[in-house]
């Protein structure tokens, strides 16, 4: 993160906010799937979605405190996280600088928790948006946003296409499609949940959604490069996965020069979209620059 105070306390309160979640909303499973589901949740994660709600509802001059909202969108991440790392899918031993949840807890599990993690992230986010004053409708439409993002059509389907892109020579077109919907939509939806819980215009609306699409892409282009430039000291997470399972990934294709050319002109786009509506507050260019500046 920028070295900002004011995302250094929204971590905290972000943090906070996920243990609240756990112990609201995690009494129904069995205690070995709620321990595993605090494990996931509470690990050192940037909270980089949650930030970016946070900032987007500021920008529109919505909720500054909108943290349960913010943590319900970090618990689709976490549940993304628990599941891409299986055995079946990316086969991680290493997430967040410690064993990834399958390590921890067995991969029996790690899978239940990961399924039930998405519909208590739909309940804890109409929960929210509801404490936050929005309408039933308004609500509705927050989890349909979020969840939307996290399916078939979105972080799911780009899931799926990884997965299957595994030894595959994708054009750039399709491997941006993959990264948009794997990493991108769900980055954007935290962007539009920020705006939504601002009651933000329809014009405003539209800004921040293609600034949250295109920071999306670059988040995973920057991950793709991380992933050939960092160590795992340093990610937390295994170094050079993305080789050893053969993925399609933008260094593999444009050089790692490329793909930081083209995820820094994708921050440039999304800091111009939003100055051109005068929604370019300096957090939420921080936010875009660091996205392809950072280590971790
Ligand atoms: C990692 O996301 C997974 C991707 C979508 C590339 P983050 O880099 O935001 O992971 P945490 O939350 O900080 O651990
Ligand atoms: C993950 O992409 C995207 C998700 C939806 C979790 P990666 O597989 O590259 O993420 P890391 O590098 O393991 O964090
Ligand atoms: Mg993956
Ligand atoms: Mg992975
Ligand atoms: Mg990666």
């Amino acid at each position: 993160m920028p070295a900002v105070s004011q995302f250094a306390a929204d971590r905290v309160a972000v943090q906070r906010a996920l243990d609240t979640f756990c112990a609201r909303w995690l009494n129904h499973l069995s205690p070995r799937t709620a321990e595993a589901i605090r494990y996931a949740l509470l690990g050192e994660g940037k909270r980089l979605r949650a930030i970016l709600l946070l900032e987007a509802s500021r920008a529109c001059g919505g909720p500054a405190d909108a943290f349960e909202l913010a943590a319900a969108v970090e618990v689709v991440h976490a549940y993304s996280l628990v599941h891409d790392d299986l055995p079946c899918m990316d086969d991680d031993d290493v997430r967040r600088g410690r064993p990834t949840v399958h390590r921890a807890y067995g991969v029996e599990v790690a899978t239940a928790a990961g399924l039930a993690m998405v519909p208590l992230a739909a309940q804890s986010a109409y929960h929210a948006a509801r404490a936050l004053g929005l309408s039933a409708p308004e609500s509705g439409e927050v989890v349909r946003t979020l969840m939307q993002a996290s399916g078939g059509g979105g972080m799911i389907g780009g899931q799926l296409l990884d997965l299957e892109a595994e030894g595959v020579h994708l054009t750039l077109d399709a491997m941006e499609r993959v990264h948009r919907l794997k990493t991108g939509a769900l980055i954007a939806a935290s962007v539009m949940v920020g705006a939504q819980a601002a009651r933000a215009s329809e014009v405003r609306r539209r800004a921040l959604a293609h600034y949250g699409a295109a920071i999306g892409l670059a988040f995973q282009i920057a991950d793709d490069v991380l992933d050939v430039t960092a160590t795992t000291d340093e990610l937390g997470k295994t170094a050079g996965r993305d080789l050893a399972l053969a993925k399609s990934t933008y260094p593999a294709l444009l050089g790692v020069e490329g793909a930081i050319e083209r995820a820094t002109a994708l921050v440039e786009q999304a800091c111009g979209v939003l100055a051109a509506e005068g929604l370019l507050t300096p957090t939420l260019e921080q936010l875009a620059r660091y996205i392809v500046e950072r280590r971790n």
